[in-house]
């Protein structure tokens, strides 16, 4: 199929129009085997020799997010398996540049690992170009890091901008699409080097996969590091859930779109709401990312929002125990919408304020989910 000359919309929901060349199946196949047959030469015909290198069913998805993306893609057996791939494909001594707000196991991992890797972690505001600008060592900085919008405050980072900043001191670039996904950004047009997933979340969509990616604007060095770091270290995911992986990005276009029209009449019914003392949304005019993430966002702000509880932790924790039609659970980027106490997910480090609830919006009906909200902001209403 012709790639260039089709919407991504169409190459998702098509899989890239690609059929199984043995059977013509549209479905692809699920390569199960962990070898391929060696012939009497030593060779490898198919250039397959054993799955930790290589399978087809994770080239198929493979080829499906590069296409969403840009550039290489790798698929890995988790998003913290893909970001960790990247953090120690850098060198001890490099100083890397993370974004203050941010997924707390990347945070997580830094404070216990990155350490001892003999990374010089540094967190800045990066929402604030001032910020990065002055952060970045001339010469000793190799990587920032961004993700926008951020969890759980979901502020945004102008991508253009921070990749403008990094590229004139030599920096490299590395973005975590896993909440804006390709259907409504995509870094590599805004400069980025580098693009993860978590493909747990939007990405499969059914909560029912773990697995990560790590894509490259470009096949340089450190690119071909990350790629050995994954098959050296067995980073690899297996076959079957590459294959609801790549099932799940069929609908990719339709679920995102569907998550931010909800989100975005989630937090406009609610803002301004007596017992909320915050909706925090980038699709709201009033969040101060707004402007940037409606020039960097193009068909919706995401799936993603948060509340904050006008009557602080105990007030919001009232509120979830009130819901019936959320489910109170982790993670983010499913059908079902989602609600949960963030604090308490990360524990006692955690800077998340206490009053604050996330919630993923899934694909239910937008009047339940606000009237389920509603009723539950009644019932937990301190008294
Ligand atoms: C933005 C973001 N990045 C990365 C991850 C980690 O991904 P995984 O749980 O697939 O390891 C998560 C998980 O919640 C996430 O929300």
């Amino acid at each position: 199929m012709e790639h260039l000359s089709l919407s991504l919309q169409t190459l998702a929901a098509q899989g890239l129009g690609e059929t199984d060349p043995v059977t013509g199946a549209l479905a692809p196949v699920i390569t199960m085997s962990t070898n391929y047959e060696q012939q009497p030469d030593g060779s490898y015909p198919q250039g397959r020799v054993y799955t930790r290198a290589d399978n087809p069913t994770s080239e198929h998805a493979e080829r499906l997010l590069a296409a969403l993306e840009g550039g290489q893609c790798a698929l890995f057996g988790s998003g913290m398996a893909a970001i960790t791939a990247v953090f120690q494909s850098l060198l001890p001594g490099d100083h890397v540049l993370v974004s203050r707000v941010l997924y707390w196991g990347v945070r997580k991992w830094l404070a216990e690992f990155g350490l001892t890797w003999g990374l010089d972690v540094e967190f800045a505001d990066t929402a604030d170009p001032g910020a990065v600008a002055a952060a970045i060592r001339p010469g000793r900085t190799r990587l920032l890091w961004l993700e926008t919008p951020a969890n759980p405050m979901w502020e945004i980072t102008d991508l253009a901008a921070a990749c403008a900043l990094a590229h004139a001191a030599g920096v490299r670039v590395a973005v975590d699409n896993t909440v804006a996904t390709p259907v409504l950004t995509r870094p590599f047009e805004h400069g980025a080097d580098l693009v993860v997933h978590s493909a747990s979340k939007y990405l499969n969509g059914h909560g029912d996969v773990l697995a990560g990616a790590v894509l490259s604007a470009r096949p340089d060095p450190l690119w071909e590091r990350i790629r050995s770091w994954r098959r050296n270290a067995g980073a690899m995911p297996g076959p079957f859930e590459a294959w609801l992986l790549q099932r799940g990005m069929r609908t990719l276009f339709l679920r995102v779109h569907r998550a931010s029209e909800t989100a975005l009449a989630i937090a406009t019914h609610f803002a301004g709401h007596p017992a909320l003392s915050d909706v925090l949304y980038p699709g709201l005019p009033g969040h101060p990312g707004h402007a940037i993430a409606a020039r960097q966002m193009d068909g919706g702000f995401g799936g993603m929002l948060s509340i904050r509880l006008a009557g602080g932790a105990g007030h919001a924790l009232a509120v979830l125990g009130e819901v019936r039609v959320f489910k109170r659970a982790t993670s983010l980027g499913g059908v079902e919408s989602l609600i949960e106490h963030r604090r308490s997910s990360e524990g006692p480090s955690s800077p998340v304020p206490g009053d604050l609830l996330r919630i993923s919006a899934g694909i239910e009906s937008p009047a339940d989910l606000i009237a389920d909200l509603e009723a539950a902001l009644e019932k937990g209403r301190p008294r």
